[in-house]
């Protein structure tokens, strides 16, 4: 009995990296504490899709503020990879190194309205 739960619970360990990433778990740990109404960073609430830096009352950065156009799947995942690479001078400098949880943070942001 014992033996079975020690060895499901490290076959659920090893099968981890394979589960699909949960975007709004990955929000929650990694963006929330400057997108969640914080004034460290713009609320993200229709971001996918919209403009670049329109937010009213958040003071961009010059940098992403140059960038124009909107946010499609392919410049948020930029964004994402590597901000300072995608807006240089941006005020946003962590990134997200992992493809996957990109993905699914992106697809999180699409359902933020
Ligand atoms: C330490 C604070 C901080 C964290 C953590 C952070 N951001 Fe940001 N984010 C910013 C700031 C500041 C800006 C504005 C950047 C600028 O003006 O150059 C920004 C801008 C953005 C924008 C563009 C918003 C717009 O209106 O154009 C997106 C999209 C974004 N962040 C997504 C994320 C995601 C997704 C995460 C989590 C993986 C995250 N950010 C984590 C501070 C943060």
């Amino acid at each position: 009995m014992y033996r079975a739960a020690a060895l499901a619970a490290l076959l659920s360990l090893s099968a981890a990296p394979a589960l699909a990433a949960d975007g709004a778990q990955l929000f929650n740990m990694q963006c929330k504490m400057c997108h969640g109404g914080s004034v460290m960073g713009p609320t993200l609430n229709g971001v996918a899709g919209g403009d670049i830096a329109s937010k009213p009352g958040f003071a961009y950065s010059p940098g992403l503020k140059a960038k124009g156009g909107t946010w499609t799947d392919a410049n948020l995942d930029a964004f994402l990879k590597a901000p300072a690479q995608f807006a240089p001078g941006t005020k946003m400098l962590i990134g997200v190194p992992a493809e996957e949880n990109r993905a699914a943070i992106i697809d999180y942001l699409k359902a933020l309205k």
